[in-house]
């Protein structure tokens, strides 16, 4: 047992898997007092008295890495000491150089591509023959082909799908090394609308089993007669048995709450009859569970049970399986919108790109926490993964955290919509891709809606024509879904929302998704009658934070002003206004979208283009803009002002936001925005001179003064019943005199991965943010962690994100600290020219 737990412990730096010698203790800096207490702790507390007889190994350290376009490095002996050693996940594309000419295009976020090579030796301790071994990469971008000991495992087109090899047939045991090489080619370019990133940019898992043992894909869960009372959930669990003969085995499942505490078992006997490790059959045995009055899955009760698994063979526990689900019931009605168990709920979700800004692609955990606390902050409850399946923590977290999340496949099928796309790759893998992604996705409570694609050109063609495939491609993926899940609605994002949209025509789906076309919410039952209805894209608003043009507020821009027309600003440069009052033309503000979105009861929800801003996409320009304006939050992850007004509607917390800034020129006239509520009114003030009482009426979102600029303070003050709510002040700032840094966390993991976001913030001598500075600030680390990451949020700024220093954007600039696995403390100074530096301490624990 205690080995079993030896191997729960989180391995960052595993070299090798070797888990039973005594460098293990030594690598992990373990005693065996420590282990013996963990082994006995959780004898003695633990609910769950059940051994584990399988390991999942993080399986992410000590890679080789070497980029090469010309030569083969797939052999068992290649002398990669000259590579540079790194950690997974990683993205190589984010440590390159900016240009229009990379041949991923400005759109792809202006990076370079080209052919990487991974090589990682490793050894396996001779005890451990007789297991079974898979490695399963989560991710790899793209066209990889991977190598065990010089033997090609196979290869995989798709960059955002997971997928796992057998190594056991090549594997070699005790001192003698094993080496996986993977090539992964993103030379072909242009093959993204938006920035993909290039590398196993995912964590790679090292998973051995027994034998006999819950297969790929591992359960399968599904609750159904949900209510407050019960809950009968269903496990359809697949075992596979990889010895010569047949065997019986006992599967016993048990459910535990969130507290850990065990409430039902079924236990069921079976006979697995044997197969080798390509035999695709596997044994399926069904269970039906009851849970009494189960505690519902919801955004405000995200609660996870967890079925445990246990397979037996001669009365021996031959796997362990964990499954983490929840319980919840939901409906889409074609007049009413969503519910979810039993209560009327808008979905007021956002569209984000995978890259997590200064980290690229590369994910990070922490990172993607971090964009759902901010976008939860605001009252978002949705994620759309546009347009691909995500990492696996993204829907980790969005199950413990509350979110709904439409896990989306596929931005084209067949037609093309870059030369290099996966339109390529569409026949011979898009039953394949999708079906792993169902499978590895649908025990996520917070997956409520697959999509199977992203305005696909097929919407149109014409079938008199002979041209049926939209409707035939359609019918075959909904078919593929449902064969592996009919839990959930299956949509297609459409842009061509008209009744000769052959994708809708094929009567395949009862939910359609609609993207933009807001004037068109009410009207869509006449021109699909019958169908659901949820808004699958929507808004694509511009704004670049910190930045205001003095246009009167209410002067709505369409930029560009058709989407295949250059683009030129009137004022020239690269900024767009952040008053939410310029939108693509295909598209509306974020006030427009709103208020479309509450008035129409029908429709089921919405997801926002975008949460945080993306690499490439710069509409509307193009170099040297190299990442979207879309974002309600930018690419550091500051948020926008419109942020505030989403958080104003669509939570409770207290909100009162002025806007813009209070640094203008004599003579200005400035619209005031206040996005306030749980008020009945605001006053607005300048250097203490009343400027009037505003109360939103209808179904305004926000109030405005028109102010002639003078110098000083701009206060707002937020009542209800004449008392004081909240106020909000603005200050004319003088000139950038120092620099402050403020920790998201002060305290972080020695794990190696953990990151504590910095916000340097450029103020003038009394502390008031001088929201135009731009200063070049210098970060210099010490101690326990690297800089993982520097930006500003700035969609023209050509600096490295791998760099240590960078252009503030309007006041502020970030830099993103990583544990480097050791305890301690990391210290970071931020130096600027004229500006009065600052430092700042974070504890690794
Ligand atoms: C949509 C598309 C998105 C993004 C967006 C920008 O049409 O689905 O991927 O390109 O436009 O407005």
């Amino acid at each position: 047992m205690c080995k079993d737990l030896i191997s729960k412990i989180p391995f960052i730096k595993n070299e090798s898997v070797n888990f039973s010698d005594k460098n293990f203790l030594k690598n992990h800096k373990m005693n065996k007092m420590k282990i013996l207490l963990i082994c006995l702790f959780t004898v003695i507390f633990s609910n769950m008295a059940y051994t584990q007889s399988r390991t999942k190994l993080d399986f992410d350290s000590n890679w080789k890495f070497v980029l090469d376009n010309f030569t083969n490095y797939s052999a068992e002996t290649v002398n990669d000491n000259s590579w540079r050693t790194l950690n997974l996940p990683h993205d190589w594309s984010i440590e390159g150089k900016f240009s229009k000419d990379n041949p991923a295009t400005v759109g792809g976020g202006a990076l370079p591509g080209g052919i990487g090579w991974y090589r990682k030796t490793f050894t396996i301790p001779a005890s451990q023959k007789g297991k079974s071994f898979f490695i399963r990469f989560d991710g790899v971008y793209k066209n990889s082909e991977v190598w065990i000991n010089g033997k090609s495992l196979g290869v995989r087109p798709n960059g955002y799908i997971t997928f796992q090899y057998e190594l056991t047939p090549y594997l070699k045991y005790g001192n003698e090394k094993n080496v996986i090489a993977v090539k992964v080619d993103n030379s072909k370019q242009p093959n993204s609308r938006w920035y993909s990133g290039s590398g196993i940019f995912r964590n790679v898992w090292l998973i051995s089993v027994n034998k006999l043992h819950v297969d790929q894909w591992e359960t399968f869960i599904s609750t159904t007669n949900v209510s407050d009372k019960a809950a009968t959930v269903n496990i359809n669990t697949k075992i596979k048995n990889q010895f010569s003969s047949d065997k019986s085995i006992v599967l016993n499942t048990s459910i535990y709450d969130a507290s850990g505490k065990k409430i039902t078992t079924s236990s069921a006997k079976a006979n697995v009859s044997n197969g080798d490790a390509d035999d695709k059959n596997s044994e399926e045995i069904k269970q039906s569970l009851n849970v009494k009055n189960p505690n519902l899955w919801s955004i405000t009760n995200p609660y996870l049970y967890k079925a445990v698994t246990q397979v037996m063979l001669n009365g021996k526990l031959v796997d362990t399986y964990e499954t983490n689900f929840g319980i919840r019931y939901f409906n889409f009605d074609k007049d009413e919108g969503f519910s979810l168990n039993g209560k009327p709920l808008k979905i007021l979700g956002v569209c984000d790109h995978h890259d997590l800004g200064a980290l690229g692609s590369a994910i990070n955990t922490r990172a993607i926490q971090r964009q759902l606390e901010l976008l939860k902050g605001m009252g978002i409850n949705g994620i759309r993964t546009s347009h691909n399946p995500p990492a696996p923590e993204l829907l980790d977290l969005c199950d413990k955290m509350g979110f709904i999340v439409m896990d989306e496949a596929f931005d084209m099928w067949a037609k093309p919509k870059n030369p290099y796309d996966y339109h390529l790759d569409w026949k011979e893998w898009h039953k394949r891709d999708l079906e792993d992604q169902i499978l590895r996705d649908r025990n996520h409570p917070s997956v409520f809606i697959w999509s199977v694609g992203n305005e696909i050109p097929e919407q149109g063609g014409n079938p008199a024509k002979g041209d049926t495939s939209g409707r035939v491609i359609a019918r075959e993926l909904v078919g593929i879904v449902k064969s592996l899940d009919t839990t959930r609605e299956i949509v297609t994002a459409n842009n061509d929302v008209s009744n000769r949209n052959n994708i809708v025509l094929s009567g395949a789906f009862d939910l359609v998704g609609v993207n933009y076309h807001h004037d068109l919410w009410g009207k869509l039952h006449d021109i699909w009658p019958g169908k659901k209805i949820i808004v699958t894209e929507s808004t694509s608003a511009l704004e670049t934070r910190g930045y205001y043009d003095l246009w009167p507020f209410d002067s709505i821009r369409r930029w560009p002003t058709r989407w295949d027309k250059p683009f030129t600003n009137p004022n020239g440069g690269y900024t767009v206004s952040a008053y939410d009052n310029v939108s693509a033309p295909w598209a509306s503000t974020h006030e427009e979208s709103v208020k479309a979105l509450l008035k129409n009861k029908m429709v089921s929800g919405m997801f926002i283009w975008t949460g945080f801003d993306y690499l490439g996409e710069p509409t509307p320009y193009t170099w040297p803009a190299r990442s979207s304006y879309f974002g309600i939050i930018d690419l550091a992850g500051f948020p926008k002002d419109v942020y505030y007004m989403y958080k104003s509607v669509f939570t409770n917390k207290p909100v009162l936001h002025i806007l813009p800034h209070w640094n203008w020129k004599q003579g200005d006239t400035v619209d005031v925005i206040a996005y306030y509520n749980n008020a009945d009114e605001v006053e607005l003030y300048l250097n203490n001179k009343s400027l009037g009482i505003r109360k939103k009426t209808g179904d305004d979102l926000h109030v405005k003064w028109i102010v002639p600029f003078e110098p000083g303070t701009l206060k707002a003050i937020s009542r209800k019943n004449g008392k004081t709510v909240l106020t909000a002040e603005v200050k004319t700032a003088g000139a950038p005199a120092r620099i402050v840094l403020k920790a998201d966390r002060n305290k972080i993991n020695a794990d190696g991965r953990d990151l504590s976001f910095i916000t340097a913030t450029i103020e003038d001598k009394d502390g008031t943010t001088a929201p135009r500075a731009d200063n070049e600030i210098h970060f210099k680390i010490s101690g326990a962690g690297f800089i993982a990451g520097v930006a500003s949020g700035d969609p023209v700024n050509h600096e490295s994100f791998k760099g240590s220093e960078h252009r503030a954007l309007n006041g502020l600039a970030l830099a993103i600290l990583q544990s480097n696995g050791k305890k301690g403390s990391i210290t970071l100074t931020a130096t600027a020219d004229g500006l009065q530096p600052a430092t700042i301490v974070v504890e690794t624990k």
